[in-house]
Formats: structure tokens, C-alpha cells, sequence
């Protein structure tokens, strides 16, 4: 299914009809779903012929080039196209889940006695992926404490090389849960650097989860590999789990090879509801932005809240508002607060909320609050959520595209209680 694309159109045009062309399936507007495992061969030739395209990358015969769904199907192929395109990749691998786009990164691109170099908080599935798995492997992580400094960066990545060969610099910006913001660029300049004296260039991944391809787009700015759960705001609907790395052909091609062997594909239904999601992000993207920014300003002049770490409100003059207006064309919709008092406050107020819902994850239509060090980072050691800022008291709340009053007379109603 050859889908060529005209490269003037812009991100929300192209995210309606790219990927998919009606002149493969009767015409049919919408993508048909491929429910099948296995596809049939036209003549043991052509099998012979398609095996060759996929695993030695000669040239693809004519007819379908497909084999079987684990390897690549019409709607996994669909949604890869979508998601390059929107995050100006060459070409997209399209997972299972985030956690199966993240651990596959890693599993790929580091090897033992290597070292990943990564900035602080990350995703509490990924501090396990560093810490609780890599390790046994010989794989070394190591933290950067403040991934605004390119001078930070450049000190952890000095004390890193010590240990090994860096592979990877992995970004999360802005970091699950607590926004913090990491300059995207600057990581990359230093892995320039770390090229230029070592002889080799670590790869920079980016993490891009927490505002998707309408709001930024790591590959213009220097990463070799974008990763995003695309169970969240790509999604968007809380109904699938998905995750997604886009970068240049060859590098997601390693990826897709591997894929085939971890089993970790997305199947023909998600994928075809994820292609169908795509065609709405941008709308609930800014939707969801604005009602952020309603939510966030209530609570921030609340008297029973300390202080909200909505990216919007970064004191101008500081490193993290100068990268996110460089990096990005908005604060996205997730972002945490800390009520005063510790546990017992904050599970007061969350046991009275009757419109937002007490659940873990982000970026679907509905607004969604949860506890981080009791959920999301339960597994990740006090000391370390501690030192990244996640408190007793710190709740983690993802706007939704609800009418922004309910939500607030909700919270109102709620921290009434505490
Ligand atoms: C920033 C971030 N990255 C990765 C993931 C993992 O994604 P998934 O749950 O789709 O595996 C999450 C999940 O919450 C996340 O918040």
C-alpha cells in the first residue's frame, strides 16, 4: 500500500487521511480492520519473495507484501505512517504499549557494559525498566539531576563515560509526574560532543508522552528517537494501550526486527482505533490545553493547595518556561499539585470527587486524578520520589475535554471536605 504524501499539507490535514488510501479496499473511505494472523501467498515464488523483502530488504514484489500479523498487517502499517508523519520521523514502530516501545529501545540499543544515561523523574514503568531489569544485563543507568543546564548534562554524561560507553540518553519532558522539563536540544549538542571525543555518538530518545505531536515534536530538535504511549493522548479515549518510537528509517528499522521476535506489535483492532484517534488529537489536544489552564488557575489560588506544577506558570526569566517556549507550542493537560498536609488530606479530597475519576493514566477524554506515590509510583524507592518531588501530599491530575466549570465545581466541592 504505497501512500504517497504531499509535504506542504499541514499536521491536522495529514492526520485525517494519511496512511490509509481507499484504492486498496474497494474504495472504502473509512480502513477496513485486517482480523486475520496469516496472509496468502500468490505462488510459492512470491513467498520466497516477500521473505527476501522483509528480512534481507531487497526489493518488495509486486502484490500484498504481507506475511503474518506478527511481522507487519495493513492496519500496523496504517498507523506507523500516520504517527511518522506527525512526528516528522522517517518511519514509526508501532508497540503493544509504552512500556513494550520503551523496554524494546533499551533492550535494542544497549548492551552490557554500557551505560544509559537518563534525566530524573522518568515513568515509574521505566525507572523499573532502568533499575529493576537493565542491571541484569550489565547495562549501567545513571541520573541526570538538572536536564535544563547543558553543563549538567554534560557533568553527569563525564561521570557516566567512567562506567562505560554511553548508549542512550534517555529524556522524559515533561517528566511523569511532575512536569519537569528537560532542554531537548541542549542533551543533544552533548551527545554531539560525546561523538566528537569518544568516537561514538550515544542516541538520544525522548519520551514525548505527556504532549504528544501537536504539542511538540522532538525529532526537530535533535533526538534520534521519539517514544510515546500512545495509550494517552494519542489514544485519547482511555479504550486501548499503545506505545510508539519514530525516528530515521534505519534505526526504527532495528526496532521492527526485533519486534517480530519480542512479539510486542500492535494488533489490526488497536491499531485501527489508534489511526481513528489520530484524526481528532489536535482538537482534543487544545481542548484539553485550556481547560488545563482553567483547572490549574483554581487550584493554584486555592487555599488548601501549596503549589501546582502546571507548566504554564513557569516564572518568566526561568530555564523551564525559556525551553518550553523554544521546545513547545503549549503546556499540555497533565500536570500535578501538592495539598497541604501529606496522605491522609489527599485521599480525603480524592474519596469526594464525584465528576473527575480516581484512576491512573492520562490524556483521555475524561479527567483523571490520581495519587503518585501510592499508584503510579509505588515501586519507585521513597528516596528517589522524594528527591524528584513526589510527596504524600502530590496529586497528579489529567484535564480532560469536559466542560472546564464541572471539573472546578468538583475540586471546590472536594477540597471542601479536607
Ligand atoms: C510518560 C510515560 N511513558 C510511558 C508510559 C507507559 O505507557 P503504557 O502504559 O502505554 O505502557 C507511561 C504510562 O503512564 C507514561 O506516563
Amino acid at each position: 500500500m504505497s501512500v504517497e504524501f504531499d509535504t506542504s499539507l499541514h499536521p491536522e490535514t495529514l492526520t485525517i487521511s494519511h496512511g490509509y488510501d481507499p484504492r486498496t479496499a474497494f474504495g472504502a473511505a473509512k480502513p477496513p480492520v485486517f482480523l486475520t494472523s496469516t496472509f496468502v501467498y500468490e505462488s510459492a515464488q512470491h513467498a520466497k519473495d516477500v521473505h527476501r523483502a522483509y528480512f534481507d530488504g531487497a526489493e518488495a514484489p509486486g502484490g500484498s507484501p504481507y506475511i503474518y500479523s506478527r511481522l507487519n498487517h495493513p492496519n500496523l502499517d496504517m498507523v506507523e505512517r500516520r504517527l511518522s508523519v506527525l512526528d516528522r520521523g522517517e518511519d514509526a514502530a508501532v508497540f503493544s504499549s509504552g512500556m513494550a516501545a520503551i523496554s524494546a529501545v533499551m533492550l535494542c540499543f544497549a548492551r552490557p557494559g554500557e551505560t544509559i544515561l537518563h534525566t530524573k523523574p522518568t515513568y515509574g514503568g521505566t525507572d523499573g525498566m532502568l533499575y529493576g531489569f537493565m542491571p541484569q544485563f550489565g547495562v549501567t543507568p545513571f541520573g541526570v539531576d538538572d536536564a535544563l543546564s547543558e553543563a549538567s548534562i554534560q557533568a553527569a554524561a563525564n561521570q557516566a563515560l567512567a562506567s562505560g560507553p554511553i548508549a542512550l540518553i534517555m529524556l522524559e519532558s515533561p517528566a511523569n509526574p511532575t512536569g519537569t522539563v528537560v532542554d531537548i536540544a541542549a542533551a543533544a549538542r552533548v551527545a554531539d560532543v560525546i561523538g566528537q571525543r569518544t568516537g561514538r555518538r550515544p542516541l538520544v530518545s525522548v519520551d514525548n508522552t505527556f504532549l504528544g505531536p501537536f504539542v511538540q515534536t522532538p525529532l526537530a530538535l535533535g533526538a534520534d528517537l521519539c517514544i510515546t504511549s500512545l495509550t494517552k493522548y494519542c489514544g485519547g479515549h482511555s479504550d486501548l494501550l499503545a506505545g510508539g518510537v519514530s525516528g530515521a528509517k534505519a534505526l526504527v528499522g532495528v526496532l521492527k526486527a526485533q519486534r517480530t521476535f519480542f512479539g510486542s506489535h500492535l494488533d489490526p483492532y488497536s491499531s485501527w482505533l489508534l489511526l481513528r484517534s489520530f484524526e481528532t488529537l489536535h482538537l482534543r489536544t487544545e481542548r484539553a490545553g485550556e481547560n488545563a489552564l482553567k483547572v490549574a488557575t483554581y487550584l493554584r489560588d486555592h487555599p488548601k493547595i501549596a503549589s501546582v506544577t502546571y507548566l504554564g506558570f513557569a516564572p518568566k526569566g526561568s530555564a523551564a518556561q525559556a525551553v518550553m517556549a523554544r521546545q513547545g507550542r503549549g503546556f499540555g493537560s497533565t500536570f500535578s499539585f501538592q495539598i497541604k498536609g501529606g496522605e491522609a488530606e489527599a485521599f480525603r479530597m480524592l474519596d469526594r470527587l464525584k465528576v473527575l475519576r480516581l484512576a491512573v493514566s492520562l490524556g483521555g477524554s475524561e479527567t483523571l486524578i490520581c495519587h503518585p506515590a501510592t499508584t503510579t509510583h509505588y515501586n519507585v524507592p521513597i528516596e528517589r520520589r522524594l528527591e524528584v518531588g513526589v510527596g504524600d501530599g502530590t496529586l497528579r491530575v489529567s484535564v480532560g475535554i469536559e466542560h472546564a466549570d464541572d471539573l472546578i465545581a468538583d475540586l471546590a466541592q472536594a477540597l471542601d471536605a479536607v
